[in-house]
């Protein structure tokens, strides 16, 4: 088939070379000219595991092309996919002009009959608009193409977006007649061994499914990041409480670490904006305005660990910060907890030495101007002459750090880790002030606030 992708972020890029990659004819397109121009000598605009490699191949193949000429990407395929940003408004609702800016290209631009996937995450009664400004602008030319319109909403995850896009658990695609279910089942047909992992329903109900996913995803964090808080004083460990949660068939293991809260560019935008969707019909979300909330708290809770750690007195200590990334594998910073933490370190005049595997090209981008904050390369350098150590991504190399390197480098021997990386046994045994997240802090105030709890229920019983 030949496919025109615009937008070439994580979702359109990806997408566009693994259908390259399954045999298809692709053109990627982007407005953003020095983008495709990279694109064009093999070199990816982001970090994604494994994509540059499957980029050059497929490019080599002749199977995939860039470019930054939108008319040409209308004019040339039968699929038009639309994979461009939707990023929040000020008010939580989707700003859909990107979007509907695509949709006035395809009106100008379409030469022929069309399929037109919408891959982007909109809200629910998005495609029907898109497909009303094709048509509006189609009439204006005095032309008569057939627009179809499909919902095909996209579930990669960063850092494993190869896989889950050549190898996908499940695809939703929101159809309106058999025929476009056709099309659509051939393009997806080399993904799937089985079929019936490709579910075709209605638009809206695809559309919804994208944010219902996301919200359920972000709920999960939430409650365990709001349960580990009542962990940390009664003396329980969430790592176990989410362990035996886990392995109830019923709950499953994912979803389920308690850590600094939520980022990314996915569910923040995508919560705010199921909310803002339900609000627009004169319906609340509680349990999503909550989700929200505990979110924000999370970010600020682990904060207050590292401030009440210096009895309030961040002004001049230096804060060595391992990972910026909203989380592993991927370099971006959309959201991204650590940015909060900077932020508020810096509010509270401290300074920052952070260091990420892979996005501190983009961290400098942002920080650049932050006199106070110093970026590595190398995270045991970030450590030298640091008050503390404040672990906020779950880089496996993290995990494997030389704890007694980073003992000598740090100027106190405190921890405070926000993605439970090590264990609170072992830390104490090196002789590490360990803080982590949803246990026993290690802190004389937390240990008799924890035997607190079963004097408590004593004194019930005997009064
Ligand atoms: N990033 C993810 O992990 C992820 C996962 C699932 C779904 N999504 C959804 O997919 C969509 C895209 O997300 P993303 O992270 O890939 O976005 P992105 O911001 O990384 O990329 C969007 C790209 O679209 C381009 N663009 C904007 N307007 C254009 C136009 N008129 N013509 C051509 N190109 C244009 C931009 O230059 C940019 O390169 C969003 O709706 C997002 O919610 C993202």
């Amino acid at each position: 088939m030949r496919i025109s992708v615009i937008g070439t972020g994580y979702v359109g890029l990806v997408t566009g070379t693994c259908f390259a990659e399954k045999g298809n004819q692709v053109l990627c397109a982007d407005i953003d000219a020095t983008r495709i121009e990279k694109l064009n000598q093999g070199i990816a605009p982001f970090y994604e595991p494994g994509l540059e490699e499957l980029i050059k191949k497929n490019a080599s193949k002749k199977r995939l092309h860039f470019t930054a000429n939108i008319q040409e990407a209308m004019e040339s395929a039968e699929m038009l996919m639309i994979a461009v940003g939707t990023p929040s408004d000020l008010d939580g609702s989707t700003d859909l002009s990107y979007v509907m800016s695509v949709a006035e290209s395809i009106g100008q631009h379409m030469n022929a009959d069309k399929y037109v996937v919408v891959k982007s995450t909109v809200p629910v009664g998005t495609c029907e608009a898109v497909r009303n400004v094709i048509e509006r602008v189609l009439r204006a030319r005095g032309v008569n193409y057939k627009v179809q319109i499909v919902s095909n909403p996209e579930f990669l995850r960063e850092g494993a977006a190869l896989e889950d896009c050549l190898y996908p658990p499940r695809v939703i695609v929101g159809v309106e007649n058999d025929e476009t279910q056709q099309v659509m089942l051939n393009l997806y047909r080399p993904f799937v061994e089985d079929t019936s992992k490709i579910l075709f329903v209605d638009i809206f109900s695809s559309e919804m499914t994208k944010y219902a996913a996301n919200a359920m995803l972000a709920t999960r964090i939430s409650f365990m990041n709001e349960l580990s808080r009542i962990c940390e004083v009664t003396g329980a460990n969430i790592d176990l409480v989410k362990k035996g949660m886990g392995m109830d068939p019923r709950i499953g293991p994912h979803f389920l670490n308690a850590g600094v809260g939520y980022g990314g560019s996915c569910f923040p935008k995508d919560v705010k904006a199921l909310i803002k969707t339900a609000r627009n019909i004169g319906s609340e979300l509680s349990i999503l305005q909550a989700v929200e909330e505990v979110n924000q708290q999370q970010h600020d809770h682990f904060f207050k660990k590292v401030q009440d750690y210096f009895k309030g007195q961040l002004e001049g200590k230096t804060i060595a910060m391992w990972g910026l990334a909203f989380k592993p594998g991927t370099d971006d910073l959309r959201e991204a907890p650590a940015l909060r933490l900077i932020e508020k370190f810096l509010y509270y005049g401290a300074r920052v030495k952070a260091a990420d595997p892979i996005a501190l090209e983009g961290a400098r981008k942002l920080l650049s101007f932050e006199s106070r904050v110093e970026l590595f390369d190398s995270f045991y350098e970030a450590l030298n002459g640091a008050d503390a150590l404040v672990i906020v991504t779950e880089w496996p190399e993290f995990k494997g750090a030389d704890l007694n390197q980073v003992k000598a480098s740090l100027k106190n021997s405190v921890i405070f880790d926000g993605r439970n990386i090590f264990l609170p046994s072992e830390m104490e045994e090196l002789g590490f002030d360990y803080i982590s997240i949803g246990k026993e802090m290690g802190l004389g105030l937390q240990k008799q606030t924890a035997i607190l709890q079963p004097q408590q229920i004593t004194n019930q019983w005997i009064n």
